[in-house]
């Protein structure tokens, strides 16, 4: 048992998403029934381009039936009975849904970049999956649009782990350019700090260019926010101030659920997380530093040490456990996460952070927000909890939420053309 639990259990469900891996398993049936290995020394072109044909009209024709049982999943949400939709027991973890997701023309699209279907050896993948579904996601809110609040994690998703937002990240005029359509935008990190100056190193880049910028109206530059230490800290754009950022006081944001949230239990939750942390220092006999804040507590790795990745997933996962199993963590919201070089436990999550962002900009819904970030496993990843507030995208890297940023914009330049077209007629 215990072994079969570690290997199914521990080692393995907090690192693997149930939907992507349900979906993956679905396309691996017509890979393993089309695909042409052999084409490569049987010299047979004409087969690996039908083969190819064949492929893709199977992979899609399972997208659209994916797609169908999202609707079903809709459709029960909507009358509350999302527990006995066909999707929920075929994927038991699966959550709510703020769209349908049109996973078919997804599909289309990302197999014309990716060649998909014309893989022989390698079938449709974790990745290929995931990007699938981001770009239906794009698709659904560009066709509902339009999207009223992006969200963007910090660390991985604007910038590489442990970096800044400098002035030459292509991310910036991209997001300057959403801004500019009245897009309101939120950096939702966990990075917790109470003074805007420390804000300001870390995202100068882009806060100087929304300074500078002049195609940005007053009210536009103000539609920028930083939620940091999850959902604990909040700034906002402010040009007359040095750090270009100013403190919102709670009494303006936090929502009525937070308020509740008493200060004796941070304190007791915040001990017991320090302690679960220490002991895994002890056993593991780790070269680390504690780092306790005010809404938070971490450890750091000492001055030139690397944790190992089991090291950050065994003590995020002890932890986790620990304070799950406690009194205090059933009163207080928190998230303990892995941090690439670092752990930490935070009061609250993203998703308290993505619906305070919803709530000062005048009560956003859900299905017309997008959070942008890096961690979405179910354990020890700190953007999962997103997934409560609002629609998502799940990037590996800076790059690729550049790229989705592009994708976005030309989902809806091609939206305004056939809205134009149609008015013409
Ligand atoms: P994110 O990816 O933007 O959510 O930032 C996560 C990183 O912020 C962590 O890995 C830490 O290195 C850093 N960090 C700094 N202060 C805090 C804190 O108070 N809580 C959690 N993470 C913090
Ligand atoms: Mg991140």
């Amino acid at each position: 048992m215990t072994t079969r639990y570690r290997v199914e259990y521990a080692l393995k469900t907090h690192r693997r998403d149930q939907f992507i891996e349900w979906v993956k398993g679905l396309l691996a049936v017509p890979f393993v029934l089309h695909s042409q290995p052999t084409a490569i020394f049987e010299d047979r072109r004409q087969t690996v381009a039908q083969m190819a044909a064949i492929a893709h009209r199977r992979y899609a024709e399972i997208m659209g039936d994916v797609e169908e049982l999202i609707n079903d999943h809709i459709a029960h949400q909507n009358v509350g009975k999302q527990d006995r939709s066909k999707l929920k027991l075929l994927v038991p973890s699966v959550g709510t849904f703020f769209t349908p997701l049109p996973l078919k023309d997804a599909f289309i699209f990302q197999d014309a970049q990716r060649s998909i279907s014309s893989r022989r050896f390698v079938a449709p993948s974790f990745n290929d999956i995931r990007l699938t579904l981001n770009t239906a996601q794009l698709m659904s809110l560009s066709r509902n649009g339009p999207l009223q609040l992006a969200t963007f994690d910090g660390d991985v998703t604007l910038y590489d782990d442990g970096e800044s937002l400098s002035a030459d990240n292509p991310v910036i005029p991209r997001i300057l350019r959403l801004m500019q359509r009245g897009v309101k935008i939120g950096i939702v990190t966990a990075a917790g700090y109470t003074e805007a100056g420390k804000y300001f190193d870390r995202l100068s880049g882009l806060l100087n260019a929304v300074n500078e910028s002049k195609d940005l109206s007053a009210e536009q530059k103000r539609n920028l926010v930083v939620l940091g230490g999850e959902d604990n800290y909040l700034f906002r754009f402010n040009a007359n101030d040095p750090a270009l950022l100013s403190w919102i006081p709670h009494e303006e944001w936090l929502m009525d659920e937070m308020k509740s949230w008493k200060e004796e239990d941070i304190g007791m939750l915040l001990d017991l997380a320090e302690s679960a942390l220490k002991d895994c220092i002890a056993s593991m006999n780790l070269k680390a530093q504690i780092l306790r804040k005010g809404r938070a507590v971490g450890i750091i790795p000492a001055q030139g040490q690397r944790f190992a990745r089991e090291q950050l997933e065994e003590t995020v996962l002890v932890t986790q456990k620990i304070l799950e199993m406690s009194e205090v963590g059933q009163r207080i919201p928190f998230c303990a996460f892995n941090g690439g070089n670092d752990i930490f436990v935070d009061i609250g999550d993203k998703s308290w952070g993505v619906l305070s962002c919803q709530r000062f900009f005048g009560g956003i819904e859900g299905s017309k927000s997008l959070h942008i970030g890096d961690q979405f496993l179910s354990a020890g990843a700190n953007d999962f909890k997103a997934r409560l507030a609002c629609t998502t995208a799940w990037i590996a890297n800076p790059l690729e939420t550049v790229q989705l940023l592009d994708e976005l914009e030309e989902l809806g330049e091609c939206r305004q053309l056939n809205e134009e077209s149609l008015n013409a007629q």
